[in-house]
């Protein structure tokens, strides 16, 4: 485990070095190729040049409603500010809707009542009392892949795009949308009864160079609405959950140590803090009922990032902006920070506090560079899971990843991997179950 004086200057050093992007090991069982197109700070924050716009086929019908049992835990109510949720607090039936004590305000659940058993992540999340959603996030080339698919839709109820509903995946050029790799994922998604969170509305990184470098706070704010309006707007019926401001928050190391601050992109530059607010407000006129997101990365234990973010989001509750809940990306070990599952809960607790639902994002724990223990992972996994687990507010778990090959840290500079697998997930590259995948089975039934 890093201490925090060698985690700053590790990270620091890393990144004067240059982190680097990976790829998405498109295809293959093996380590991405992802090329470094720039200089980035943060486990996923690189400014990026456009892609080019992929058009998807595929996919079109979608079936969709839930499976006996695939609750929605965040289905109940809607929104920080109502709701009395009903209080989860015997048995260990069905999922259910998932009514009570994840609705922002909760009502009386004092602890969540896991399954019996369960032979997969999914169930157990289905059957614990209220649910919760086991998520993954998924990416267009992994649906490539037979095993993955079965794999990924047999353990999880839950999808995050991993890049294709990002700003350059769905506006490459101004005012000119591409949803087909997007809508590839979200109908595979629904045909599997899975939910989507919309990842992410407005984010520095992947944005398309005309977005990054445009001038002027009216028409920074135009296109801002613009984006969230039509991408909101064509999901609509199919997804209500949302990253709706993604990592708006840096410190000078990645770990979330020293001179917390606001990150001085496109939308605050041009627009200043309120941009966070007006983002929010947007997207809650495009859809009152959806579940609104702040996300970031190293947040997931007390440090400097987390007490700015906290004071941030705390402003946000107490001006009425219609956020719902605080994604916690847990990208664990580097180039990010460590937390053990007593300080996630309790860092955890003190944004439930506010009345907002809070997540797991973003879970992975690289284990490269030999800085988090093959012990120590299993220790993590366990202990973090279970931190969400007895947290009735606390309404997902999302895996960055389905099988270590894949995994974006493989080919991150920052990571240390240098192209080695990053070991990071539940999955091997055969879509065997590791070890980790226990140890998160123990946690989401109680162990
Ligand atoms: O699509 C292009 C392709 O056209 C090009 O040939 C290839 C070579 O450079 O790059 C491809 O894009 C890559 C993309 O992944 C898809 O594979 C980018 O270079 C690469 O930078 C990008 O990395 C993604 C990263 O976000 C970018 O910031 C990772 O896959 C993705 O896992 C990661 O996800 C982020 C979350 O969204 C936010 N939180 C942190 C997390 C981890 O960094």
């Amino acid at each position: 485990m890093r201490s925090a004086p060698f985690t700053l200057l590790l990270s620091a050093f890393l990144c004067a070095a240059g982190c680097s992007d990976s790829g998405d090991g498109d295809g293959g069982e093996t380590t991405g190729t992802g090329g470094a197109t720039g200089g980035t700070t943060s486990g996923g924050t690189t400014s990026g040049t456009p892609s080019g716009a992929t058009t998807g086929s595929g996919e079109t019908s979608a079936s969709s409603g839930a499976t006996t049992g695939s609750g929605d835990p965040t289905s109940a109510s809607n929104g920080a500010t109502s709701g009395s949720g009903g209080g989860a607090t015997t048995g260990s039936g069905a999922g259910g809707d998932g009514a009570g004590g994840s609705d922002g305000t909760g009502g009386g659940a004092s602890a969540r009542v896991p399954a019996a058993s369960a032979s997969t992540l999914r169930e157990a999340g289905e059957k614990a009392n209220p649910p919760l959603l086991i998520g993954a996030a998924i990416s267009g080339g992994g649906l490539g892949n037979n095993d993955y698919k079965r794999v990924a839709a047999a353990e999880h109820n839950y999808v995050t795009a991993e890049n294709e509903m990002k700003w350059d995946a769905l506006e490459p050029s101004a005012g000119n949308f591409s949803w087909g790799s997007a809508d590839n994922i979200v109908n595979w998604a629904r045909q599997n009864n899975m939910k989507v969170k919309g990842h992410t509305l407005v984010w520095h990184s992947q944005l398309p160079g005309w977005m990054s470098s445009m001038t002027g706070k009216a028409n920074v704010e135009a296109a801002m609405r613009r984006h969230i309006t039509q991408v909101m707007g064509h999901f609509k019926d199919r997804l209500d959950h949302w990253d709706v401001v993604n990592e708006a928050v840096q410190t000078d190391s990645d770990t979330g140590v020293g001179n917390p601050r606001m990150r001085p992109t496109v939308f605050y530059n041009q627009i200043g803090e309120s941009y966070i607010d007006l983002a929010f407000q947007i997207a809650r006129e495009q859809d009152p009922k959806a579940k609104l997101y702040y996300n970031d990365y190293s947040i997931d234990a007390r440090n400097d990032k987390v007490e700015f973010v906290y004071n941030m989001v705390k402003g946000m509750v107490d001006r009425g902006v219609p956020i719902d809940g605080v994604g916690f990306q847990m990208h664990i070990g580097p180039p990010n920070n460590e937390a053990g599952g007593a300080d996630v809960a309790a860092n955890m607790k003190r944004f439930t506090d506010l009345g907002l639902e809070v997540l797991i994002s973003e879970m992975d724990i690289n284990r490269c560079g030999g800085v988090v223990t093959a012990e120590e992972q299993l220790t993590y996994y366990h202990d973090i899971v279970a931190a969400c687990f007895k947290e009735p507010k606390c309404t997902a778990v999302t895996f960055w990843g389905i099988n270590d090959g894949r995994s974006w840290l493989n080919g991150w500079s920052g990571a240390l991997c240098n192209g080695q697998s990053s070991q990071s997930l539940l999955f091997n590259d055969q879509y065997g179950k590791k070890e980790t995948y226990n140890r998160v089975m123990n946690a989401l039934l109680g162990k």
